[in-house]
């Protein structure tokens, strides 16, 4: 029988469903503390969903390179324990109210022992990390680790600044881009890939997250609090300029320009409106030019893994970035 040429969303659930549940038992079981607070903190993140977007990258691209064993399991929780703690930090950094639905951690537990349980899950993803016994592995994350930080601490020096694109696209790859094309690198060092493979999954895992973060800027601005589960709009209320107001920025009048460095300056919509932002936007197609951008991406990611041979797995993998730039939340 032939299989088909196409796959969705649900039929990669489906191949991955034992998988993805052994991870979500390995990150309850990472995540138990003799402190109360940490496990506590742990769980409540753990239970509030998310995508799991990132394990399910690193299991892929493990099994396009055909491994069997438990250790994508165990990094498939490393990944998704590293992207909890940098949601812990961020959202304390963002100081923000929402995350996933629910109050965020830090409205909850406060900054102080969020900031510390932040800290001891890094810890506690590098503690399964070092179970693999491969310093390639360390390296590759403790590399990663410090692009993240770097990235964080470069966007505050940027808040309420207008910056290029350039600058933009270099804090969206290492906030968001580098973890993903790390998930991508960690299968295929799993995989016993070639260099070339190994390059070639982590420049798709690297495209992918640039198309995510792309799409995510976009949703902040156009998506309502209800899908999304943060607040909206966040993004120039906390001082940030992204793609498609870049965009706009590049061409529009210089009374147009006041209204965005407005509601920069007064990190709220109070003298401007959201919806004459949006004005703004639609006026210089600026919202479709990012979307535009993160297609392109989309097929770089799509691109660079044509060498591998046909699979379920390379299906699942073509899907991907057309699930990440049509995703509304
Ligand atoms: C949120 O990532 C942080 C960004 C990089 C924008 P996700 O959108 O993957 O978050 P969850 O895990 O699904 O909640
Ligand atoms: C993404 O940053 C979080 C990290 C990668 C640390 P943002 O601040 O842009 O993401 P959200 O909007 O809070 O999810
Ligand atoms: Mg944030
Ligand atoms: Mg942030």
């Amino acid at each position: 029988m032939s299989t088909p040429a196409t796959i969705n969303g649900k039929e990669i659930f489906a191949l991955l469903a034992e998988d993805l549940s052994a991870i979500e038992r390995e990150f309850g079981r990472d995540t138990v503390a003799g402190v109360e607070a940490i496990t506590e903190i742990g769980e409540y993140l753990r239970n509030g969903g998310g995508k799991r977007i990132r394990p399910t990258l690193l299991l892929l691209s493990a099994k396009v390179l055909n491994y069997e064993g438990r250790g994508a399991v165990r990094l498939g929780a490393v990944v998704e324990i590293l992207h909890t703690a940098t949601l812990v930090h961020d959202d304390i950094i963002d100081e923000a109210e929402l995350r996933r639905g629910r109050p965020a951690a830090n409205t909850q537990w406060g900054n102080s022992k969020c900031v510390l349980a932040g800290d001891w899950l890094y810890m506690q993803a590098f503690k399964i990390a070092v179970q693999e016994r491969n310093f390639r592995i360390l390296d590759t994350l403790i590399e990663l680790t410090q692009q993240m930080v770097e990235g964080e601490l470069l966007q505050i020096e940027k808040l309420g600044k207008l910056i290029s694109l350039d600058e933009h696209f270099d804090l969206i790859y290492r906030k968001t881009a580098c973890l993903f094309s790390v998930c991508m690198r960690l299968g295929a060092i799993l995989g016993n890939a070639t260099p070339e493979q190994e390059e070639n999954l982590a420049q798709y895992g690297r495209d992918l997250g640039m198309a995510f973060q792309i799409v995510d800027d976009v949703l902040d601005l156009t998506a309502s609090e209800s899908v999304l589960g943060k607040p909206v709009a966040s993004d120039l209320r906390e001082g940030k300029v992204t793609m498609a107001v870049i965009h706009a920025l590049e061409r529009c009048t210089s009374a147009e320009r006041q209204k965005i460095e407005t509601v920069l300056r007064e990190r709220a919509f109070e003298g401007v409106t959201h919806s004459e932002i949006l004005e703004i936007l639609s006026r210089y197609g600026s919202l479709e030019a990012a979307y535009a951008r993160a297609a392109q991406y989309a097929e770089l990611a799509r691109n660079a893994i044509c060498s591998f041979p046909d699979s379920e797995i390379k299906r699942a993998l073509l899907w991907a970035p057309e699930f990440v730039v049509a995703r509304e939340k």
